[in-house]
């Protein structure tokens, strides 16, 4: 099968590693574990890792970054995505403890600069403006990015949870190419494959990368047991194989953002962006998750 890549997001990565769930494995809160499961993960060939400063509190971005500070060689080896704009309720410091979007000049830049000290990074791979913001004032914000990146301390930016018409809006307003717009995408979550968001990507050269591939961990209740099983057999991947395979297969190869973190699921997932789906396992995964007969 001929694989086409949309060409704005660097590196090119089978998948990245999603960061949101680290605090929930209390077996890698020190340095030391943090630090092997992340050299496992270098030698899988996989150094791309997904963050935000709402992840954990804070938590997720501050342990990353007391690990990489303790090794500076593996600071050296990945690559970082972090994303800000989300404020929420317990951060908001008004009396009204309201959950909020502020992709706002100031704050971005304040975010940026704040993210390099938690993660002890010079630069950020990429940085993304985490949701679209109604009140945001895209010149503004445009001229903060473009410093930041003058300046060193984000080398691409890109959007996260963007519409097309949203992504588009401030890509007019700035330089600097949009490398990515980071939305939810999976087996369990197929409606942008029918509503032109897919082609939006391929036609503006975005490249997807997909949250939540896994569908949280919940595809099994999605996908009837005896259709895994025979896929299962006849690809030789499990159900995170099947999932991420069938991902990878759409034009402009999304890019999965995990959030496993454990070895064994990651091993799966790696094997499935190495296979190629027949068509028609395919299309009976999209028909069983969507409930209805292709027409
Ligand atoms: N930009 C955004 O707005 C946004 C929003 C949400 C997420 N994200 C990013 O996307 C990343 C991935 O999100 P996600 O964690 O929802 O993705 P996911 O990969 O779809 O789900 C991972 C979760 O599902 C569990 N899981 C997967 N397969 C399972 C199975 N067969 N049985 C039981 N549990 C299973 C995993 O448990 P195990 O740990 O046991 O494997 C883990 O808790 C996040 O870390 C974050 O970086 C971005």
């Amino acid at each position: 099968m001929q694989t086409t890549h949309t060409p704005g997001f660097t590196p090119d990565t089978p998948l990245i590693l999603g960061m949101m769930r680290l605090h929930d494995h209390p077996v890698l809160t020190s340095p030391a574990r943090l630090a092997d499961w992340i050299a496992a993960r270098l030698e899988e060939g996989l150094n791309v890792f997904d963050h935000a400063d709402i992840y954990g509190g804070g938590e997720c971005e501050r342990l990353f970054g007391d690990t990489l500070r303790a090794q500076p060689l593996l600071a050296r080896a990945v690559r970082i995505i972090t994303k800000a704009g989300i404020v929420p309720a317990s951060m908001d410091r008004s009396p009204w403890q309201v959950k909020h979007y502020q992709a706002e000049a100031g704050y971005l830049k304040n975010a940026i600069d704040r993210a390099l000290t938690s993660l002890a990074m010079e630069q950020i791979d990429t940085f993304l403006i985490h949701r679209p913001d109604p009140l945001m004032q895209v010149e503004e914000v445009a001229r903060a990015l473009e410093n930041a990146v003058a300046a060193g301390k984000v080398r691409q930016i890109g959007v996260s949870n963007f519409l097309p018409e949203q992504w588009r809006w401030l890509a007019a307003n700035t330089e600097l190419p949009l490398a990515c717009n980071q939305s939810q995408f999976s087996l369990a979550h197929t409606d942008p494959l029918f509503d032109g968001t897919l082609e939006a990507h391929l036609a503006d050269g975005l490249r997807w990368l997909a949250w939540s591939p896994l569908g949280g961990g919940k595809l099994a209740d999605r996908i009837p047991a005896d259709i895994l099983d025979r896929a299962r057999e006849e690809t030789g991947l499990d159900e995170t194989g099947l999932a991420i395979a069938w991902l990878r297969q759409i034009p402009g190869t999304p890019v999965p953002v995990l959030g496993s973190m454990n070895p064994d699921r990651i091993r799966s997932a790696l094997q499935g962006t190495q296979t190629v789906l027949p068509r028609p396992i395919w299309y009976r995964l999209l028909e069983s998750v969507r409930n209805t007969a292709v027409a």
